[in-house]
């Protein structure tokens, strides 16, 4: 997967797709990121990235000609989806990563200031995304976050095969408990069943615990997972257990 991303910052970008996963991603090749300076496409001579806004008020708005001479030099792939951050868009989550994955070239437009002139949101980007609402100094971060969500999706970009597949939300449900050495801490002890050996049994406990966390944590999470039979009679063993607790 190719992603280019625009923005008036570019060693932000730069700094956090250099270490970790993401650089591994990049030197195996499945991945290649590349941040631009917005500034770079600015023709005149002081290089102008930003005017105040017609019509008077606050702050400054990214002016429209580099962003596009920027995001044309980029996008030769035609269907890319050029992605604007900002508060304004739909709100990310795994399910639009998953989505994003499946492209081969992504192309991410920070805004600044204000924000962006109209024009490049009309007639250039294909997609608005914000990371919650909330707003920050710029789109850099929510750009940052739709590449790492999006990066590890990519097969063989994480070391552990599958193990994208697991993650919480990946299955519309809360990951469980993790645990590993030492058997006990401070006093507190590894649950009996994770030493077992027993595969099933495990497994039946790891899917007991997502619910369990998913029922207690995010329950409207239940409404739209995928639940077996054995699932569903685990899940009102819960409810009953909560109404015990309350009479
Ligand atoms: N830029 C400023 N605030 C933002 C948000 N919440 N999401 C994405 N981009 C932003």
């Amino acid at each position: 997967m190719k992603i280019d991303v625009f923005t008036l910052f570019p060693q932000m970008i730069q700094h956090y797709t250099d270490e970790s996963i993401i650089k591994r991603a990049q030197d195996a090749e499945l991945v290649s990121i590349k941040a631009h300076n917005i500034r770079d496409f600015a023709r005149d001579k002081h290089r102008v990235t930003d005017e105040p806004p017609y019509g008077g008020g606050g702050g400054m708005i990214l002016k429209p000609a580099p962003i596009f001479e920027g995001v044309e030099s980029v996008t030769a792939e035609a269907n890319a989806p050029i992605i604007l951050l900002t508060p304004q868009g739909r709100v990310f989550n795994q399910q639009i990563a998953q989505e994003l994955a499946q492209y081969n070239h992504l192309v991410f437009l920070c805004g600044r200031y204000e924000g962006v002139d109209e024009r490049v949101r009309q007639h250039l980007v294909t997609d608005e995304i914000s990371i919650g609402d909330y707003v920050l100094t710029g789109g850099e971060l929510g750009a940052l976050i739709v590449i790492d969500a999006v990066t590890r999706l990519i097969p063989g970009a994480l070391g552990a095969e599958g193990a994208a597949e697991t993650d919480s939300h990946a299955t519309g449900l809360l990951e469980g408990p993790h645990y590993t050495r030492p058997e006990t801490f401070r006093g507190h002890t590894v649950p009996d069943v994770l030493k077992s050996g027993h595969n099933a049994n495990i497994e039946r406990w790891r899917r007991e615990q997502s619910l369990r966390r998913t029922w207690q944590r995010r329950p409207e999470m239940l409404l739209t997972a995928e639940l077996s039979e054995e699932d569903r009679r685990f899940l009102a063993v819960l409810a009953r257990e909560q109404v015990e607790r309350r009479e």
